[in-house]
């Protein structure tokens, strides 16, 4: 769908006072020697545990002059010691004053930066431990790695956890559309960061044989890329995709809306485009520009703000392209290489909403009850006008969902249409593209496993106005996942201590599959998770109560009205123009 802006997350990690600085450590590495530091992280239910912190080691040569808009090279040998005691700066970047969350674009912004940060549960000795390598979301256009904070995980987990930034926005998803500017910048540094990891975790306690990538949101569907591309062969042994399919609309551009939002920018600078070698004229201009973030700012007025990957058949190839995209599944892909976890949460559509279409909320909660449906039909519309042009089989379409979201077991109740709109609004861009992005890493797959999660454990400390919401927005499951720091948004020791139990049964079932490829060892769980074949479809769900859920069959009814229901209108009605 068009106009989505995937963006950040409900929690925002700051610098955290539950962690004491004490020592200072040196390691000698393949590419230099890295100063980091040794502290102590005091965990939610008040154990301790000491870890080691490397932030902001460049991965990358910075991507300037030259290098702009082309694949990252790797970054120099250190000839001196690093100090690796501070986090890098943010890639350019730029958010709309207006986003939910009230962020602000960051200050200080530098083009170089492709850097991570480690945190490593070894201190000392040589013990190596599993490593879990994060890439963020934030629509391809905003994200840094200090926005996140691995101590808990690493702590509690005894995972190496690895955060890394990579470029976004035009820096990192440019294209013309063709070889000029193919595109994809980001998703090249993030495999570059991942060879980095795959080359030097050893030297910080990591196992260089157990590496799993996960990412949420844009992250989550830069970890599916990840799988898809063929020069990731032995990189990495697994991934887990958060409400990130790579099945999604709004995770590619075409090649088209690519060159519009290039020579949209140019024309911002002025660039003379000439009709013949446009794309190489556009891409001299924008090179030669100094002020990165002023091109950051100019660049978030493109239409619906979207930079995004494109297939140019390097990175990401048409055939694998198609294979993931067909339904029902008819041939295997390069992803089965690598054991997946694919997830998304129950109310992922309430942040789109929220995000996009505040005032759809706001009217539900205030009209008349009889005004009700006539508010979500205009919502579902808007959702659904991208599958037809044509005015009859819109309108078929939007009387169906009318019907399968609305015709509600009590349609007086308020906060039940809010769910049913919601839903729609999950499965449109969501939960269905999951749902195939996990078919189709099960088909006829019997070399690594499949499993699928829908998360719905709110987050505990919700702004004003949410009270309807009974479940997990888009990005709720990051807190957990990290170990709730002590950083978070209406952070309290006491809160922390109450979601701590089930901050734990997530990490263990993360943390399993990072150690194990299988989500239920070695450390117990609560309920075992099923890995999902095309037979029984088995799936965990982790319910607001606290614990976990086996199910089967995730929203199969919803699924079905996408992928076999919808499309047989659009068909109907393509098949009565053509005889019209
Ligand atoms: C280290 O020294 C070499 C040779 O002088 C130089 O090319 C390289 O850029 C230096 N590396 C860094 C990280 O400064
Ligand atoms: C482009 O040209 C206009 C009109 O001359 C000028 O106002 C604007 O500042 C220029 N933009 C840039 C980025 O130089
Ligand atoms: C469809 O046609 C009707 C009648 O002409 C019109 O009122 C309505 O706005 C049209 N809807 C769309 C989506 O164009």
């Amino acid at each position: 769908m068009n106009g989505v802006k995937i963006c950040c997350l409900f929690v925002l990690f700051l610098e955290t006072v539950y962690y004491t600085e004490a020592i200072e450590r040196t390691i000698n590495t393949k590419v230099g020697s890295i100063k980091g530091k040794i502290g102590t992280v005091q965990l939610p239910d008040g154990t301790s545990k000491q870890i080691a912190e490397y932030l902001g080691i460049p991965y990358g040569a910075p991507p300037v002059g030259d290098l702009r808009f082309e694949k990252p090279v790797p970054a120099a040998k250190f000839n001196q010691t690093y100090d690796a005691l501070n986090y890098g700066l943010p890639c350019p970047q730029y958010f709309k004053v207006d986003n939910v969350f009230g962020l602000t674009p960051p200050s200080l912004m530098s083009e170089d930066c492709l850097r991570l940060d480690i945190y490593s549960p070894q201190t000392s000795g040589s013990k190596t431990y599993p490593v879990m390598l994060f890439i963020y979301g934030g629509s391809f256009t905003t994200g840094h790695s200090s926005t996140y904070n691995g101590q808990n995980l690493a702590a509690y987990g005894e995972v190496v956890t690895v955060i890394i930034n990579y470029r976004v926005g035009p820096f990192g998803f440019l294209s013309t559309g063709d070889d000029q500017a193919p595109g994809n910048y980001g998703l090249w540094d993030q495999h570059l960061a991942i060879k980095w990891v795959k080359n030097n975790i050893d030297s910080f306690g990591g196992d260089a044989s157990r590496i799993t990538i996960f990412g949420q949101s844009a992250g989550g569907a830069s970890v599916a890329f990840q799988t898809l591309y063929s020069g990731n062969k032995g990189m990495f042994q697994r991934a887990i995709s958060e409400s990130g399919p790579a099945n999604a609309e709004w995770a590619t551009s075409s090649k088209e809306e690519a060159y519009l939002n290039a020579n949209f920018l140019a024309l911002k600078f002025n660039c003379t485009i000439p009709q013949k070698q446009a794309s190489s004229e556009i891409l001299r201009c924008l090179k030669s520009v100094k002020d990165f973030s002023l091109m950051a700012k100019y660049a978030s007025a493109v239409n619906n703000f979207r930079w995004a990957p494109t297939v140019e058949n390097d990175f990401i190839t048409s055939q694998e392209f198609q294979r993931i995209h067909q339904q029902p599944p008819s041939a295997k892909s390069f992803a089965q290489n690598f054991d997946i976890i694919i997830g998304t949460n129950g109310y992922d559509g309430q942040y789109i909403l929220s995000a996009l279409y505040p005032a759809v909320i706001s009217q539900m909660k205030m009209v008349p009850i009889g005004m009700l449906r006539t508010i979500m039909r205009g919502a579902i519309m808007n959702f659904l006008k991208p599958l037809s042009s044509n005015n009859k089989t819109l309108t078929a379409l939007v009387d169906a969902a009318m019907f399968e979201y609305s015709n509600v077991k009590n349609p007086n109740d308020r906060n039940f249409n809010l769910k049913q709109i919601s839903d729609f609004v999950t499965d449109n861009v969501f939960f269905v593209a999951a749902a195939k992005d996990v078919a189709n890493h099960a088909y006829k797959n019997d070399r690594t496993k499949t499993y699928q999660y829908e998360f719905n454990h709110a987050y505990p400390v919700l702004p004003p106005g949410n009270e309807w919401l009974q479940g997990a927005t888009h990005g709720g499951e990051v807190p957990y996942v990290f170990g709730f720091p002590s950083s978070l948004p209406g952070y309290s020791p006491q809160i922390a201590q109450t979601v701590w139990p089930f901050s734990k049964i997530v990490m263990d079932y993360w943390t399993n599959f990072a150690k194990t490829g299988n989500p239920n060892k070695p450390r117990n769980v609560v309920t075992e998770w099923k890995a999902y074949n095309s037979m029984d479809e088995d799936y965990l769900y982790f319910p607001m109560t606290g614990t976990t859920e086996a199910g089967r069959y995730l929203n199969a009814r919803r699924k079905n009205f996408w992928l076999n229901y919808l499309p047989q209108i659009v068909r109907r009605g393509t098949e009565s123009q053509n005889v019209d």
